[in-house]
């Protein structure tokens, strides 16, 4: 089978290249990346020497080069990653996240129509639920969960999800779709919470949290998403939605807290800064549809996949440090100086 997996330079996408090189060594993996910049290619070093793989630099949202790929690889499955990804952003520029999760998923399937494919396969999140209060504990998201988006961001990637199963219904395309809950692990980009308080962290430098620190998030090992959606484009359901969480739910103060505690670094470097507009309070999955249809299950606990994280950033400096060393350095300076 070949296998299309856009957005593959970025943190899950490349995660899941691996995996499925790793797993199914029978398949062609082709990635589409934009490269924008969250994509790195330096991530992508090691699959480009298998022959099994192969890389594009195109644009999701360009319908000639989603098309000429298509007429190139005549794929059988595409799981679309490529997202704009991060909420702070959308919220000081919400333009981009509609252009390429929007109309970029719409090119995408517009291909899928035109040329057939065994499956396309949404990567969405747990986002487009909205939020829990954070004193009902005993409620979770389930996939019958109405939609109810809080940011930009999360508003795009679910009028994502309805235009995906607007063409199931309408055009009989086999489509699936996972929502997963926080993702972390090896290649997050950091400015995303996890990576960004171990990078600050390690040079000493102040960590940033939000309000109090209170909201909740469900995290999960990015290893355990992979494994998910590679089980659902290969024995899901058509036209369904699989929810994607393991009860790994914590406040971002424990977060931040157990950082440094693993870098044995002071409670003194946290900064309570200016809270997030319009923030989520607290997200949890209940996976029980995924774990009952296809009997997934995560692996990985937060207290040990916290340790494989920051074991990780330890072992790999030089890929972070050089994603801090462009751009990066003046978006910090930008979104945190009023903060
Ligand atoms: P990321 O920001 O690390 O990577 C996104 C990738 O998409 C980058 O490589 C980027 O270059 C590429 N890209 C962006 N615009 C593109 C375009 N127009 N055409 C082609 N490529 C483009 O994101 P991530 O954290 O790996 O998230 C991947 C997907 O998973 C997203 O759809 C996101 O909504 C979803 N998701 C993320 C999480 C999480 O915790 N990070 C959780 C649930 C769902
Ligand atoms: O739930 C899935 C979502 O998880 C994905 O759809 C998104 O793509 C992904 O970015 C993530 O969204 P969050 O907004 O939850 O992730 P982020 O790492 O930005 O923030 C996690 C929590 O930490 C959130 O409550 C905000 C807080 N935070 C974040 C940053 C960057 C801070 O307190 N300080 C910070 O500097």
């Amino acid at each position: 089978m070949t296998i299309i997996v856009t957005g593959g330079a970025g943190f899950i996408g490349s995660n899941f290249v691996y995996y499925e090189l790793e797993n199914h060594p029978e398949d062609r993996i082709v990635c589409l990346d934009a490269l924008t910049y969250a994509g790195n290619l330096a991530t992508l070093e090691e699959a480009m020497k298998n022959e099994n793989f192969r890389f594009v630099k195109g644009d999701i949202a360009d319908r000639d080069c989603v098309n000429k790929l298509f007429e190139e690889e005549k794929p059988d499955i595409i799981v679309n990653f490529a997202a704009e990804s991060h909420v702070d952003r959308s919220i000081e520029n919400p333009e981009i996240f509609l252009r390429t999760n929007i109309l970029g998923t719409q090119v995408l399937m517009d291909a899928c129509r035109k040329y057939g494919i065994k499956r396309y396969h949404q990567v969405s999140t747990d986002e487009v639920y909205g939020d829990l209060p954070l004193d009902r504990p005993d409620l979770f998201f389930t996939e019958d969960t109405p939609i109810h988006t809080s940011s930009p961001y999360s508003a795009s990637k679910a009028a994502a999800d309805l235009i995906v199963l607007a063409y199931h219904r309408t055009y009989k395309l086999p489509v699936s779709i996972t929502r997963c809950s926080n993702n972390y692990g090896p290649y997050h980009f950091p400015e995303k919470l996890i990576p960004l308080m171990i990078s600050r962290a390690l040079a000493d430098q102040s960590l940033p949290v939000y309000g109090k620190g209170e909201n909740v998030r469900d995290w999960l090992y990015v290893e355990d998403h992979c494994s998910a959606i590679d089980l659902v484009i290969r024995q899901g359901r058509e036209g369904e939605v699989y929810n994607i969480g393991g009860h790994n739910e914590r406040t971002n103060l424990e977060v931040v807290k157990t950082i440094l505690r693993e870098l044995d670094k002071p409670e003194e470097l946290i900064s309570y800064v200016t809270d997030r507009p319009g923030h989520d309070m607290r997200y949890a999955i209940d996976p029980t549809k995924i774990h009952g249809e296809l009997g997934w299950l995560p692996q990985t606990k937060f207290d040990d996949g916290i340790k494989k994280t920051i074991k990780w950033y330890l072992d790999n400096e030089d890929w972070w440090q050089n994603i801090l060393a462009g751009d990066y350095q003046s978006y910090y300076e930008k979104m945190y100086k009023d903060r």
